[in-house]
């Protein structure tokens, strides 16, 4: 018997109580489900990026809990499950709140509750899509009909259970009849720009071009963008926010070429136990995602996933509860 009802996004379901993943590494060219059978299964999946992006993961996650818990397991395995999950990566803190919040539901009934925790899991998925249109709606209003608007990484559909955050808010202004035109940073080293938000927005239907990631400045400096949006994996309570490498030199550049630059997450991705950005984790990838089949094997390699752009190079945080500055963050959230 099922404790829950379905529910799907374009990377993720819940079906019949089983777990099914969009294996995001084969995309664009392949559309390939996989499910999720153990914690272990759906901590690798994240860990290699079947199923990435900061609100996404945390989702998956507590998805696999809430199925994990009906097999029979006891409270103390389901326990152990849910720490191994919360430990698969470090910087978006997504994942810790979902888990959690999943740990809390388990804590609060002396009885053991497989039931409870498969509708945490839905009500966790359900709100991640509600928290997308609301951002949405927030930051549409920043986009004028006839604007450009740059992205980097894939901060859409793909990375939440929902429209996405930045795409989402790119999306709906596009749903509102304004005529955008998107350019979409190819995002070295994953190519999660090239490979996932080109592939949404083809979906979608919204015109976009591919550039290279060191085309950005250029871009700015021609005056092609009049705007830029943004994903997080974690939002300091200061505002300075980790996302996908190569977020902060974009940072620099529209500050420099005046570019309204925007940072589009939910309350979920805001961690205020972190009082500035030097306190952010920041997840430390295998070199071979960096050398490719260009480099010696044996090149040295630094390949961090993430980097920290300070709030103050941030014109608007757009989220869930409105749009804010790096200084009214933490009182609104
Ligand atoms: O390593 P990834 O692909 O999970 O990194 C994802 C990003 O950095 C996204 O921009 C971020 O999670 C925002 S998702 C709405």
């Amino acid at each position: 018997m099922n404790a829950s009802p379905d529910i799907h996004s374009v990377g993720l379901r819940i079906e019949n109580g089983r777990v099914l993943v969009l294996d995001q590494t084969l995309l664009p060219h392949q559309e390939i489900w996989l499910e999720s059978t153990s914690p272990q299964v759906m901590a690798e999946m994240i860990h290699v990026l079947r199923v990435r992006g900061a609100p996404l993961i945390g989702v998956a996650a507590a998805a696999e809990l809430g199925r994990f818990a009906s097999t029979g397991v006891s409270k103390s395995e389901w326990l152990e499950a849910a720490h191994l999950l919360r430990r698969a990566r470090p910087t978006a803190v997504n994942l810790m709140a979902a888990v959690d919040r999943m740990i809390s539901v388990a804590g609060k009934s002396s009885n053991w509750n497989p039931e409870a925790l498969a509708g945490e899991a839905f009500r966790i998925f359900s709100e991640d899509q509600e928290l997308c249109v609301k951002i949405g709606g927030h930051g549409a209003c920043l986009i004028q009909d006839g604007d450009s608007v740059l992205t980097h990484c894939n901060a859409g559909a793909l990375a939440t259970a929902g429209i996405g955050t930045a795409v989402g808010v790119i999306a709906t202004a596009w749903n509102q009849g304004k005529k955008i035109h998107v350019y979409v940073d190819e995002t070295r080293p994953l190519f999660q720009g090239a490979r996932l938000t080109a592939w949404e927005l083809g979906k979608l239907g919204i015109p976009h071009t591919l550039i290279c990631d060191n085309m950005a400045a250029s871009l700015m400096a021609s005056g092609k963008v009049q705007k830029i949006f943004v994903g997080a994996d974690r939002i300091a309570a200061n505002g300075d926010f980790a996302n996908k490498i190569g977020t902060y030199g974009v940072a620099l550049a529209a500050d420099y070429h005046k570019v309204p630059f925007y940072c589009a997450a939910p309350y979920t991705t805001v961690d205020l136990a972190c009082a500035s950005g030097n306190q952010i984790p920041i997840e430390v990838r295998n070199p071979a995602e960096v050398r490719l089949t260009y480099a010696p094997s044996e090149t040295a390699v630094w390949n961090p996933a993430f980097d920290v752009t300070p709030g103050t190079l941030v014109s608007g945080f757009v989220t869930d509860r409105g749009v804010f500055q790096n200084h009214d963050l933490a009182s609104n959230l």
